[in-house]
């Protein structure tokens, strides 16, 4: 019998629209959708020529993501009202913008300010996936990169050149935990009508806020530090909006979007991280410190301890508060003996586990040599300045005493058996 109501499939599809509240929710909302719906054809129009504001399809704008974008906006420095709080409004971001991982901006970047024929200058110690990216991608595109030591500042001087679009720099090299001189690099760029972009992955905000040294672009992997508990992943830029402006396109055209149920959990790690960030560099300062002193260690590296060379960059750059200045969380350690006992070492703790993803609550450790940088022989291990012994500790959220505890009885049972 024929009725006025739709039939029983529509009436599933089309249920009543879940409740707007007038309220603002402590808790960030998740829009876990593809598309947004217009009430017309001209509406949706007007919001993709930029005549009104608001979202049509999530690889485009989403807003859980575009939450995420802001507090990392935010909390970067940039955003901010006179009062210090977020002035950026509940509307697309334009200090920054989110991706579904720290590879996802990173190559975004370099696709929006290099092309044909410009030229890049990184660290040689870079990151492997930006490094890969550069070497074998950007590379078929007719982009060269030079790699170079970039705490000597006289060879960033001589790399550069008309063609530089971008010197490339991360704050705390990730293992050889070189500190960057932000501040000089960005002189070196923008005389050379370059940008600074950093990376700052292994510094978040809490130790150190690369805009305010000059950097134009600041980025991250949120994997680590930002979400905290290796639960999501994800990517994100910030600086200056006509740049950010910029990356955004590009990000609508290549996609790498973040996924809401991504921004979500990392926009929750951000509420916590500077208290998870001064516990972790102060508990990593006592390791560094304990592990230094033990007998079968041949080499501790950390800018917080005073033998480091940037030790004095560290102090100018970083945050510090009442446990001294922040120096992050990575610990590279290097017992005596050779490849083979930087990898027994590994083996034989209980605590930290063998893992990737640095800056998180758990402590994580890895033998460069054989894991990381397999593929690098003795000479290019010395080359990217890493000893082929070397692990490289992430410092999480456990007892300080237990992990230092750990790490003893490893060194200790090595020594005894006179591996170390
Ligand atoms: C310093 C640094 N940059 C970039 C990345 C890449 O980030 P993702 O794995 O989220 O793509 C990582 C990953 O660990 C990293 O440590």
């Amino acid at each position: 019998m024929a009725s006025d109501q739709p039939g029983e499939n529509t009436r599933a599809v089309h249920l009543p629209p879940a409740p707007v509240p007038a309220q603002q929710p402590l808790g960030t909302p998740v829009y876990r959708t593809a598309a947004f719906a217009f009430s017309s054809s001209a509406e949706y129009a007007a919001l993709l020529n930029g005549e009104t504001e608001g979202y049509s399809y999530s690889r485009i704008d989403n807003p859980t993501a575009d939450a995420f974008a802001i507090a990392v906006a935010a909390l970067e420095g940039h955003g901010l009202d006179s009062t210090g709080l977020d002035s950026t409004g509940p509307h697309r971001p334009t200090a920054a913008q989110a991706f579904a991982s720290g590879m996802a901006a990173i190559s975004a970047v370099f696709w929006t300010f290099t092309g044909a024929g410009s030229h890049v200058v990184a660290p040689a110690a870079v990151y492997g996936g930006t490094y890969g990216f550069l070497r074998h991608v950007a590379a078929r595109f007719g982009v060269q990169t030079d790699f170079v030591d970039l705490t000597d500042l006289d060879q960033v001087r001589a790399a550069v050149r008309p063609q530089t679009r971008i010197v490339y720099a991360e704050t705390l090299a990730n293992p050889t935990v070189a500190v960057a001189d932000l501040p000089a690099l960005a002189g070196i760029a923008h005389d050379a009508g370059a940008l600074l972009v950093v990376d700052s992955t292994l510094a978040p905000p809490a130790i150190c806020r690369p805009l305010e040294h000059g950097a134009d672009l600041v980025l991250h992997s949120a994997a680590g530090y930002i979400g905290g508990h290796c639960a999501a992943g994800g990517g994100v830029v910030a600086g200056r909006p006509d740049l950010i402006g910029m990356i955004r396109d590009v990000r609508v055209d290549i996609g790498g979007s973040l996924a809401a149920d991504q921004a979500i959990l990392l926009r929750g790690g951000l509420e916590t991280l500077p208290v998870r960030v001064r516990r972790q560099c102060a508990t990593a300062m006592l390791f560094a410190a304990a592990l230094a002193r033990h007998p079968a260690v041949r080499a501790v590296e950390y800018p917080g301890l005073a033998h480091h060379r940037g030790y004095e960059v560290a102090r100018r750059l970083f945050d510090a508060g009442p446990e001294g200045t922040r120096c992050g969380a990575i610990v590279t350690v290097t017992p005596h003996g050779g490849r083979e006992v930087g990898h027994a070492f590994t083996g034989r703790l209980r605590i930290a586990q063998v893992a990737e993803s640095p800056g998180g609550a758990h402590t994580t450790v890895s033998h460069l040599a054989s894991t990381a940088y397999r593929e690098f022989d003795e000479a290019a291990l010395a080359a990217a300045g890493i000893d082929p012994e070397a692990v490289r500790f992430s410092i999480g959220l456990e007892d300080g005493e237990d992990i230092i505890a750990d790490a003893h009885l490893a060194l200790d049972s090595l020594r005894q058996e006179g591996k170390a």
